[in-house]
């Protein structure tokens, strides 16, 4: 490649038509899964307003601080900047728009789900993209507990149907409502605050700003501290106790396995009660998660709609494929031309298309041979490459009395045969080969 070329911008990349099998089955998966339990799909812009995720994913949090994309331009009079930004996740934006397009007029909870891509200024590494892409599924409108399980279910249904449900592990907590959080807040302050001199820098500013993020550190020093730390469990109401309780009871109940990780908090302030997290079980780098999701009961409200529970997760693309490929799982077959139309002569390359389109309306899986290669040989050679069971070749001959010849790749055995019977006879020829 010359040092001239233009690279893809850092921290993205391109999906290839060599890989797009395992894109292929992963939305194909998801969309079954999602669509079966009724849940409608829904697919909002990339871009949104940078308040929606100051108000959600909230002021202070990382990925609002250091990893949005700005699309910004000027306005007509070149005096005021009007910023967007490029969205880093999908909840927030799907419950602008379940608000903007009163979805809470319709029966609840509204069941829905996406595919798309996401952006966040992240520095890049193994697993870690400036754009990558999610699935997800968000139940708006529903604050029991069987919702909760419900959410876990499909996931693991979604893992379960792509082989991986058993090698992978759901990490589960609860952070409590908004009536719980400042119990756990102050006890949390009251814990940390004689070691606050001592703690990283990183601590230092968790305690500030969001003391709940302290509990996920990876900091040694304050790995030990969390030892004796207060536990979230116990600080929680009577009621928030319960419900807890009760989604995990379900999941037995389900046989889904799933570890309690009292120290497991999400990045973004939305949270509400449970939050989980799922990632290979061999694994023990928690960066490394495929899907995560969790309650979100203040969420609606907070953005200017009805007060209502909620509850999503979503999966990121590339981190699920990666495991399809290391545990060998096979990728979606994506539809090839079984029959290429090799063309000698100007009579057939002239008629060449016309054969084509008239095989194709008749769903014969058939492609012309584009490009400079005239010679029956190159052309047999590059329909052998592309691994198609037949050819059909119109030579001068064949152009001028109306004919083609049909040719098996794998044995060579040719028929000639009219254009009148090309149909059929190449209906019986791809049943024999295809069966
Ligand atoms: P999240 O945990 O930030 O949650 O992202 C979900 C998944 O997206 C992660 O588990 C990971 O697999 C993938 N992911 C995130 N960032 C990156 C990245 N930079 N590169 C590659 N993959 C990445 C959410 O986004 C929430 N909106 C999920 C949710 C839905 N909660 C409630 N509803």
């Amino acid at each position: 490649m010359s040092k001239d070329c233009i690279q893809s911008a850092r921290g993205m990349y391109d999906i290839l038509p060599e890989n797009y099998g395992y894109w292929r089955k992963l939305k194909r998966v998801f969309s079954e899964v999602c669509e079966i339990a009724g849940f409608g799909y829904i697919e909002t812009p990339a871009v949104e307003n940078k308040d929606l995720f100051i108000r959600s994913v909230g002021k202070k949090s990382e990925i609002v601080n250091k990893e949005l994309f700005g699309v910004t331009r000027l306005s007509e009079d070149k005096e005021k900047i009007i910023s967007n930004v490029l969205r880093p996740e999908g909840t927030a934006g799907i419950v602008r728009s379940y608000i903007e397009n009163g979805m809470q007029s319709q029966s609840q909870p509204v069941k829905l789900y996406y595919q798309g891509s996401f952006w966040r200024y992240e520095r890049p590494q193994a697993g870690r993209f400036r754009q990558f892409y999610q699935l997800g599924m968000e139940i708006i409108g529903d604050d029991n507990s069987e919702s909760d399980a419900y959410i876990i279910m499909l996931a693991y249904q979604f893992l379960q149907k792509l082989g991986l449900s058993d090698k992978m592990i759901i990490e589960i907590n609860t952070i409590g409502d908004s009536k719980d959080r400042p119990v756990i807040i102050k006890s949390l302050k009251n814990y940390f605050k004689p070691f606050l001199a001592q703690l990283p820098e990183d601590a230092k500013n968790q305690y500030e700003e969001n003391i709940l993020r302290i509990l996920d550190s990876k900091d040694p020093m304050v790995q030990k501290l969390l030892e004796g730390a207060p536990q979230i469990m116990d600080m929680l109401s009577v009621d928030s106790h319960k419900r807890f309780k009760k989604t995990l009871e379900a999941l037995d109940e389900l046989e889904i396995e799933y570890i309690l990780n009292p120290h497991l908090v999400r990045g973004f302030d939305y949270y509400t009660h449970i939050v989980f997290e799922i990632r290979d079980s061999a694994d023990e780098n928690r960066q490394a998660s495929i899907g995560g999701g969790g309650r979100y009961n203040s969420l609606v409200k907070e953005l200017g709609g009805p007060d209502i529970g909620a509850i999503g997760c979503a999966f990121g693309a590339e981190r699920i494929i990666e495991k399809l490929k290391s545990f060998k799982i096979t990728p979606d077959i994506i539809t090839q031309p079984k029959v290429y139309l090799i063309q000698i002569g100007e009579k057939a390359k002239k008629k060449c298309l016309n054969i084509v389109y008239r095989l194709n309306q008749f769903n014969i899986p058939i492609a012309p041979i584009l490009g400079e290669r005239d010679s029956l040989r190159s052309q047999l050679k590059f329909v052998d490459k592309q691994n198609a069971p037949i050819a059909v070749i119109i030579g001068q001959k064949e152009a001028l009395e109306g004919t083609a010849i049909i040719r098996n790749m794998k044995d060579g055995v040719q028929e000639t045969v009219d254009f009148d019977e090309l149909i059929l006879k190449l209906q019986d020829s791809l049943d024999i080969v295809c069966s």
